[in-house]
């Protein structure tokens, strides 16, 4: 028998597969993965799966975005000697949790969780729901229970799926009669959701919006100088507002000299300070944060094959340990096991 002896506490987070990173998810939650990973048992979840949920008629497009992803991972800094990389679809365990967690959610329950309530208002569907989406919750908390992980880095958007994986825990935990499970905690960033560049609340590829992790420098000037500040500063003389003003919360966000922000951001109420300066600092700084990752993510894609080799380590090493918690799942429940001696028949 193998004795754990790695003591850290366990992360388990992921992102759906549908395009390349953006500075959001940097900011909300990569950032943290990059710091945590050696004081954690990290895994990251390349959630394909998940995916699929609201892309059903593009498997191509979650497919591609699996070694994307991974790319987008390495090159912001996970190092893959600390952190388990691994892709969902190759987790057959997870599946089979979300099956039995199922059981143990309502559909009602699912229907009002803020997150899944905002997502198919923003995606239109209508009464058409596909099954697999409203009930993503579960599998989510599959992904996050198969783990057995205890801190979940993840935007503020998510806090609602990680509060309803704790509502899974407990109610399985109640059934089975001890803590099989341990609660997880959301672990989210203090400067909250960056918005889009137009001043929307979410950064996101489809709305056009976003800031890729693998923006060229021209990008990356071009959408600072597109970026949404405050409407009614109209000359530099004028005050102006901060608040909202999307130029200052990125700067808030990326700025690491607080009290350079903080100065600017007085003056820039004051009035005397025109919008061109506070771009150039942002651009400044979004030029220096992404050009060593643009980089590594480079010289990352000349050998897919490193990287391939990498997911399926990853994906090895997790399938043993998701199959474990499936299995202290199925005989906590007490279901049906030929290897069980009480499945012998009276006699
Ligand atoms: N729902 C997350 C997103 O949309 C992705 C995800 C899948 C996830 N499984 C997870 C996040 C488990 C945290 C933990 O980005």
């Amino acid at each position: 028998m193998s004795v754990d002896i790695d003591q850290r506490p366990i992360i388990l987070t992921g992102d759906r597969t549908t395009g390349p990173l953006h500075l959001g998810h940097y900011a909300g939650s990569l950032k943290n993965r990059v710091a945590l990973q050696h004081s954690h048992r990290q895994y990251l979840l390349l959630a394909d799966c998940q995916a699929l949920t609201d892309n059903a008629s593009d498997p191509a497009k979650v497919r591609r975005n699996v070694l994307e992803v991974a790319l987008d991972y390495l090159a912001v800094g996970i190092d893959p000697t600390e952190t388990t990389i691994c892709v969902q679809s190759g987790l057959p365990a997870l599946a089979e949790l979300t099956l039995l967690y199922l059981n143990f959610v309502t559909v009602a329950r699912l229907e009002r969780n803020p997150t899944i309530k905002d997502e198919i208002q923003v995606r239109g569907f209508g009464r058409d729901i596909p099954a697999g989406f409203l009930c993503y919750p579960a599998a989510q908390a599959a992904d996050i229970t198969g783990f057995k992980a205890t801190v979940v880095p993840v935007g503020e958007d998510q806090a609602p799926l990680i509060e309803q994986t704790n509502e899974v825990v407990r109610r399985l935990n109640r059934q089975i009669g001890r803590d099989v499970l341990p609660e997880a905690q959301a672990l989210i960033p203090s400067v909250g959701r960056l918005p889009g560049i137009d001043g929307r609340a979410k950064m996101s590829k489809s709305q056009g919006n976003a800031i890729p992790l693998s923006a060229t420098p021209d990008e990356i000037r071009d959408a600072v100088r597109r970026m949404y500040t405050d409407p009614n500063h109209l000359r530099a003389a004028d005050p102006g507002t901060v608040e909202g003003n999307v130029v200052f919360t990125y700067l808030d966000a990326f700025d690491e000299d607080r009290t350079t922000l903080e100065e600017l951001k007085a003056r820039y109420r004051r009035g005397g300070l025109g919008d061109v300066v506070v771009k150039r600092r942002l651009e400044e700084i979004l030029q220096a944060l992404l050009a060593p990752i643009r980089e590594r993510r480079a010289a990352l894609e000349k050998d897919p094959c490193h990287v391939l080799d990498l997911l399926r380590a990853g994906t090895m090493a997790a399938r043993e340990k998701t199959q474990a918690t499936l299995d202290d799942i199925r005989s906590g429940l007490g279901l049906f096991s030929f290897e069980q001696p009480e499945n012998r028949l009276a006699s």
